[in-house]
């Protein structure tokens, strides 16, 4: 079973902790685990020179060049040798137009290019205590994964299972919730699933006994390039 770590340093990190991170962080012998990076934008040229894992972008846009100012192209990642994104991370679906109709362009086009998607679906508290997460994560995926041939896309997407309430709370779903819903989904979708939503060095040990889970992607303990170590050799365990 492929196994994946990946940090999200969502909008943190200055030039000069990126650059030590990546020192560091290069030092490390990784055996039979995907690790990526998905930084800010900023940091993607230099990170792409210095690092020796895979750098993601944490976002792209829907559209080819054009007038859409501020946003960033597919294009763009191409030409600094950027090949995945992370798409509908739920900051993004809740703080810009990253309807689910935009996200299912975003998918399309980093696929219709060769492109590497980390697509993040998940529920937020109220879903949860209702008792209808199924059903509204197989509505995100229905609508984020419209119109693809899933068979042929099969290695190019990750779909990331991200709690909104879980995530930066420190709260968690456990382990035979996290399990039934990986379990869903894999039942419906020929893709492999990561966990996210307070993974840290505490927790990792127990969510990592969870059969048919893939990895995880990362948020606040990414940051912190020791504790980052510490869930990285966890992994390789
Ligand atoms: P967290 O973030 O690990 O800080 O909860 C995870 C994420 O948003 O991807």
């Amino acid at each position: 079973m492929k196994k994946y770590l990946i940090a999200n340093w969502k909008m943190t990190m200055t030039k000069k902790a990126a650059n030590q991170y990546f020192v560091a962080i290069n030092k490390l012998r990784i055996n039979n685990l995907y690790l990526g990076f998905a930084i800010p934008y900023i940091f993607l040229d230099e990170a792409r020179k210095k690092c020796k894992w895979d750098i993601l972008a944490q976002e792209v846009s829907a559209y080819d060049f054009g007038a859409y100012t501020g946003q960033i192209s597919y294009q763009h990642l191409l030409d600094f040798n950027i090949y995945g994104s992370i798409v509908g991370h739920s900051e993004l679906r809740q703080y810009t137009s990253n309807t689910d109709k935009i996200i299912n362009l975003k998918v399309k086009k980093l696929l219709a290019n060769q492109m590497q998607v980390v697509l993040c679906i998940g529920e937020d508290k109220d879903t949860y205590v209702k008792n209808q997460t199924i059903s509204f994560l197989f509505k995100q995926l229905k609508t984020n994964l419209q119109g693809i041939d899933l068979k042929k896309h099969k290695k190019q997407i990750v779909i990331a299972y991200e709690p909104i309430w879980s995530i930066g709370t420190g709260k968690i779903p456990n382990n035979e919730e996290i399990y039934y819903v990986i379990k869903k989904i894999k039942e419906k979708y020929p893709f492999d699933v990561i966990y996210g939503g307070s993974v840290n060095e505490k927790n990792i040990d127990s969510l990592k006994t969870i059969k048919n889970l893939n990895g995880f992607l990362v948020g606040s303990a990414s940051t912190n390039c020791k504790s980052f170590k510490i869930l990285i050799n966890k992994m390789m365990e």
